[in-house]
């Protein structure tokens, strides 16, 4: 199968409509997800990217039938993870001497996951690579967008930024281009896509982000590495992904709680209708964190400008849910964002505690010490929570 995208350019990748977990098990893919490989036949043809490796022989399969292999003339291995470079074995047992042109960092990483002397390019920022017709490429190097060899390819004539990560989102569809797709779903996916795996680079998207547009290059399509090929109004997704860079958050408070016998679900929703009472404009939404997919609360902490967060003591900790979304919350790195923490005990009650401690250690300003309740939460008790939700709201 092939998706014509402009010109001299196809679309020859794998979507994957069957995907649920990405990353081993630690983002859910709810709409599946495409690996999007290009092919470029120009005087000379360019292969950019491949796909996961379960579908290495079928990507070759199908990509003999658009090509003789042995007329690929350049690979571009934009990035060396494993969903875009696992069918770079498969295809290079047919072509073992075509240079791939990548980033230095791409050479290491690409030798360490398959531990092949392929014919390696190091590229940097600036170099070109003239395809003829009077075409060519130029790199630009995406360091830590997100791993240290990434990589953008812009290809001059057609105007298409082949981004990789960037900008690309988990969502299968046939149509393939941004114009043909649900919006909610698409932006939805953006989104979670952003705040789940770029996040702790926010500083380096806009920095790379402001870099591209002062290159003064006209990009006419963004032909990302998942996900549907931006061609109108690309721009939309860079305005995006600026306004997501810069510490974003909208009027919302998130509570994420678990619960053992209901005791701290029910100091949950009664914070929320605290907080609901003192201002009725912030949005407030509540999750059991148990319950709900760590991803999707992982984009609604993204969004918020306070998150709660609820566990009840267990042992001398907090629930293993709890203490997971944490780990999560941790390592992305959020910036201006204020927490507080709630939670029921029955006698020794360490759970407040420990998670201020690891809000504070995840950069987040304690808007509170905490609301501890003994046993399961009685009408005073309600009223607390009531009071304390009310004074969350108002700072
Ligand atoms: Fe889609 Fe970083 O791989």
């Amino acid at each position: 199968m092939k998706i014509h995208v402009r010109n001299n350019v196809n679309w020859v990748g794998k979507i994957d409509w069957e995907l649920l977990k990405f990353h081993g098990n630690e983002y859910s893919t709810h709409r599946g997800s495409s690996y999007n490989s290009y092919l470029v036949q120009e005087e000379k043809t360019v292969l950019i990217d491949t796909v996961w490796k379960p579908y290495a022989k079928e990507f070759v399969e199908n990509l003999k039938k658009e090509i003789d292999l042995k007329k690929i003339d350049y690979i571009i291995a934009n990035h060396a993870e494993s969903d875009h470079s696992g069918a770079l074995p498969e295809l290079m047992r047919h072509i073992p001497d075509t240079p791939i042109y990548c980033t230095e960092n791409a050479v290491k990483s690409l030798t360490g996951h398959y531990h092949q002397r392929w014919n390696f390019r190091p590229v940097k920022t600036g170099d070109t690579l003239d395809i003829g017709n009077g075409k060519k490429f130029v790199f630009v190097e995406m360091k830590m967008l997100h791993w240290p060899d990434s990589m953008a390819s812009y290809l001059t004539g057609d105007n298409i930024l082949f981004s990789n990560d960037a900008f690309g989102q988990h969502y299968a569809s046939e149509h393939m281009f941004n114009d043909l797709v649900d919006q909610a779903e698409l932006f939805a996916e953006c989104i979670k896509y952003y705040a789940n795996i770029l996040t702790p680079f926010s500083a380096l998207v806009e920095k790379k982000i402001n870099e591209v547009l002062a290159l003064n290059i006209p990009i006419d399509i963004i032909a990302t590495s998942h996900g549907v090929i931006w061609r109108n109004n690309p721009v939309q997704i860079v305005e995006k992904y600026l306004a997501w860079s810069k510490n974003y958050q909208e009027n919302q408070i998130t509570i994420l709680y678990d619960t053992m016998w209901d005791g701290t679900r029910i100091m949950a929703e009664n914070i929320a209708a605290g907080i609901r009472g003192a201002d009725s404009a912030v949005t407030v939404k509540l999750f059991n964190i148990g319950k709900t997919d760590k991803n999707d609360i992982i984009t609604e902490v993204f969004r918020s400008k306070l998150i709660l967060v609820g566990s009840p003591t267990i042992g001398r900790g907090i629930t293993s849910a709890t203490a997971g979304i944490l780990e999560m919350i941790e390592g992305l790195k959020f910036k201006n964002k204020k927490a507080a923490a709630f939670g029921c005990y029955g006698w020794s009650g360490e759970s407040v505690a420990k998670i201020n401690g690891i809000l504070e250690q995840a950069g987040f300003a304690l808007a509170d010490q905490g609301l501890k309740c003994l046993w399961n939460p009685d009408e005073p008790a309600i009223e607390q929570c009531r009071n304390f939700g009310a004074a969350i709201a108002k700072r």
